[in-house]
């Protein structure tokens, strides 16, 4: 018999490293992997380019008008075997990671409308299982039904010193403190917001993954996703 195909769900604070893993898990189960909050960057990035957003304003109305005219997809990179993100047929991978976009990206994640045309979205993509998804509300509220529902924790230190790295790496010019800020600032809004805020699902296992290397993150998720899809 054909082995079982599940929906496996992982949730968290802002960079925890959850793509990482959780990437590197869809490929060894031969899964699709989806990225939601580059979702959420993508339409952050378009009101930015519309100048529906910054420091002092953001224009909800405005954005909600223009919802339907955005188009987000993922597009396999045949060179790198990974799934970049394009909005309205623009190739917008790095220019949805700057730290710009991680500085508005929680407001407009806590807007309504936006959440409820993505998570449709997100629902649709999930409908033939087989499928990671990462994000702050995948077992809570777009997968309840996962089979398999992990949240992943780190101390906030930990994260901005992973994304401080990261983000240099890119060659943006950065401060570590501006990075910690960011990321304690998003935790902030991503679990007070009204609408689906971030948190732990009861039926989620929880991992702090402040003192694993990514090796053990990996063979931790591999040892539960196949127990999980054994036990179906
Ligand atoms: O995972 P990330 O840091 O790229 O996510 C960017 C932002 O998007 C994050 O601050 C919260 C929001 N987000 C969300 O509200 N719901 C999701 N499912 C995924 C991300």
């Amino acid at each position: 018999m054909k082995e079982k195909k599940i929906i496996i769900a992982i949730d968290g604070y802002s960079s925890t490293g959850k793509s990482t893993v959780a990437k590197q898990l869809a490929k060894a189960l031969e899964y699709i992997y989806v990225d939601t909050g580059a979702m959420y960057r993508a339409v952050s990035l378009f009101a930015m380019q519309n100048g529906l957003i910054n420091e002092s304003h953001f224009d909800k109305e405005a954005l909600e008008e223009k919802l339907p005219e955005i188009n987000i997809k993922f597009v396999l990179n045949s060179e790198t075997g990974i799934a970049e993100t394009f909005l309205n047929d623009k190739n917008v991978e790095r220019d949805i990671r700057s730290l710009t976009v991680s500085r508005y990206v929680s407001k407009v994640a806590a807007f309504s409308s936006v959440r409820k045309k993505l998570v449709e979205q997100q629902k649709q993509m999930g409908i033939n299982r087989g499928i990671v998804m990462d994000g702050r509300d995948i077992g809570t509220i777009v997968f309840p039904d996962a089979e398999l529902k992990v949240f992943m924790t780190a101390t906030a230190k930990d994260r901005a010193e992973r994304r401080y790295l990261e983000l240099k790496e890119k060659g943006e010019d950065v401060s570590y403190e501006d990075v910690l800020k960011n990321v304690v600032n998003r935790d902030h809004i991503d679990s007070t917001r009204k609408d689906s805020p971030l948190r732990q699902a009861e039926d989620a296992i929880k991992i702090d993954n402040s003192n694993l290397t990514l090796q053990e993150q990996f063979d931790q998720l591999l040892e539960l996703a196949t127990d999980t899809i054994k036990k179906l």
